[in-house]
């Protein structure tokens, strides 16, 4: 197991990955679930494939379960379920010193910590990772939110939790096009600023996808590892450290609002794709070579992802995508900042940058 430490001011926490701790669930909380009733927030899908691994273990060490199940799904992250769920945990008088936990992807690790984080001011939570995205990224940084009808995420809350248990098994049972989803935010940390990650990507990707316990073991602790080091410099994303997460973002949420959060571009998805458009858009710039670019969109090809924008077959013009990007919640005052690249593992953030040139370089990409 990796034990990987998050240093935020006043309230550092570990994220234990490993295989087999949900099994372990009690042990692995070490005493942090102080009372017989314990609440678990997760969805559906989730608590057909995990439900029984956890009610065994909590009941066999005299707790007992208390599950709130929700419809698996974006659209989980409503007003209308936050609002039932912080309804559920009053009526189960959560006190503040209560842990909760939640079970389940980034829609609930989301939910579920923006619950906790306004019910009595904020109570704690332990996050239980289950997808591969959210043991890479949504667990971890303590970004909590849900979605308005005004777009994604936009009302939430920095909350951490108090541990995260990234169970490796949990992905055996995650659909292959969600683990593929997820991976794009494994390659992202390479991208971001580790040149030898993407080169362990580059010659480990397919093992890490296939089930490889090793390999899995080292791509999330190394992904972890890194969101950690960028969280505990930049916790509040004020400084621009926190920024370079949002590689692949800015193009990304272009993509997804084009094809209207569907089932058709999951968000994995559209960041891979985004951030070979980051990638080719700062080689248009001179910033790195197109053939570094194009390396990684063989990457995502290889393991089996789209990687270009023409494979989504839209019907829309680069002006229009870049439309969908001023909606961004990271607009700051008329500019939007974008996350471009100097090299594989040399994102920098970039606040000059031409959203005509942008629009221009899509339609190219569009006709591609
Ligand atoms: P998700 O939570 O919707 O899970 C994807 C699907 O997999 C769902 O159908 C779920 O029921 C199913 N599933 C989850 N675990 C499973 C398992 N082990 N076995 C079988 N099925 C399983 O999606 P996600 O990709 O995990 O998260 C996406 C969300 O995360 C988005 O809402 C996004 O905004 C958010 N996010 C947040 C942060 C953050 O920092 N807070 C970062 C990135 C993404
Ligand atoms: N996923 C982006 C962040 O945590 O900041």
């Amino acid at each position: 197991m990796a034990v990987i430490p998050v240093d935020v001011a006043g309230r550092p926490y570990e994220v234990r990955v490993g295989t087999g701790l949900l099994a372990e669930l009690v042990r692995e909380c070490r005493g942090m679930l102080r009372k017989r009733e314990v609440p678990i927030i997760t969805d559906s899908n989730v608590h057909a494939a995990w439900g029984e691994t956890i009610e065994a273990v909590l009941r066999t060490n005299g707790h007992e379960p208390q599950w709130r199940i929700l419809p698996p799904g974006e659209q989980t992250k409503s007003w209308e379920e936050l609002s039932k769920t912080v309804d559920w945990l009053l009526a189960r008088e959560v006190e503040r010193g209560d842990h909760i936990l939640a079970l389940g992807g980034g829609v609930i690790g989301d939910l579920t910590g923006f619950a906790a984080a306004i019910v009595k001011r904020g109570c704690h939570f332990i996050q239980l990772p289950t997808t591969l995205l959210a043991q890479v990224d949504s667990s971890v940084g303590g970004k909590t939110a849900i979605n308005t009808p005004a777009g994604k995420n936009l009302v939430g809350a920095f909350h951490q939790p108090s541990l995260v248990l990234a169970d490796l098994a949990a992905l055996d049972t995650l659909p292959r096009r969600e683990l593929l989803a997820g991976y794009a935010e494994v390659v992202k940390y390479g991208l971001i600023g580790d040149a030898g990650f993407f080169a362990w990507c580059d010659e480990n990707g397919q093992n890490v996808i296939a089930g490889d316990a090793g390999k899995r073991e080292y791509a999330v602790s190394q992904s972890v590892a890194a969101k950690a080091r960028i969280v505990a410099e930049d916790e509040r994303e004020t400084t621009g450290t926190r920024a370079l997460l949002n590689l692949g973002h800015t193009f990304g949420h272009a993509l997804e609002a084009e094809t209207g959060y569907s089932a058709d571009l999951l968000h994995g998805e559209a960041v891979a794709i985004g951030m070979v458009l980051a990638a080719r858009y700062s080689a248009r710039k001179g910033l790195m070579p197109m053939a570094s670019a194009d390396h990684i969109a063989t990457h995502f090809s290889d393991v089996g992802m789209r990687s270009g924008l023409a494979e989504l077959n839209l019907s829309c013009s680069g002006k229009a995508l870049v439309g969908h990007m001023l909606h961004d919640k990271k607009m700051d005052a008329g500019t939007l900042p974008f996350v471009l690249m100097k090299g594989i593992g040399a994102a920098y953030l970039d606040r000059d940058v031409s959203l005509d040139d942008v629009a221009a370089f899509l339609d190219q990409e569009l006709a591609r």
